[in-house]
């Protein structure tokens, strides 16, 4: 199962082994990790969802769609190089080992 790192605007870190091919919004919620909310439950229309991902990951993240590209334009904090919607990014074997940086808030 591929662990995920997430820390959140306080600096403190959770790390998880996510079923394979569940998203990294939902390794959060499930879990009870906050900072990451998913209020559509994964249909990239909320963007609370946001999450800055470490730098070192970003080259194998999944392409970012049309429509993630728009939501990220309305989140509540600001948005950066490398923010992402997770609840558009399964975890997977190539992603063992993803650091994920939560923002100061999401609505
Ligand atoms: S959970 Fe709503 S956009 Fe990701």
């Amino acid at each position: 199962m591929p662990r995920v790192t997430y820390i959140d605007f306080q600096g403190e870190s959770t790390q998880l082994d996510i079923t394979e091919g569940m998203t990294i919004m939902q390794g959060a919620v499930m879990n009870g990790v906050e900072g990451i909310e998913g209020e559509c439950s994964g249909s990239c229309a909320c963007a609370t969802c946001h999450c800055y991902v470490d730098e070192a990951w970003l080259a194998k993240l999944p392409e970012m769609s049309e429509n993630e590209d728009e939501m990220l334009d309305d989140t509540a904090s600001e948005r950066k190089a490398n923010s992402r919607l997770s609840c558009q990014i399964k975890a997977t074997a190539d992603l063992d080992g993803i650091v994920i940086h939560m923002p100061e808030e999401q609505e």
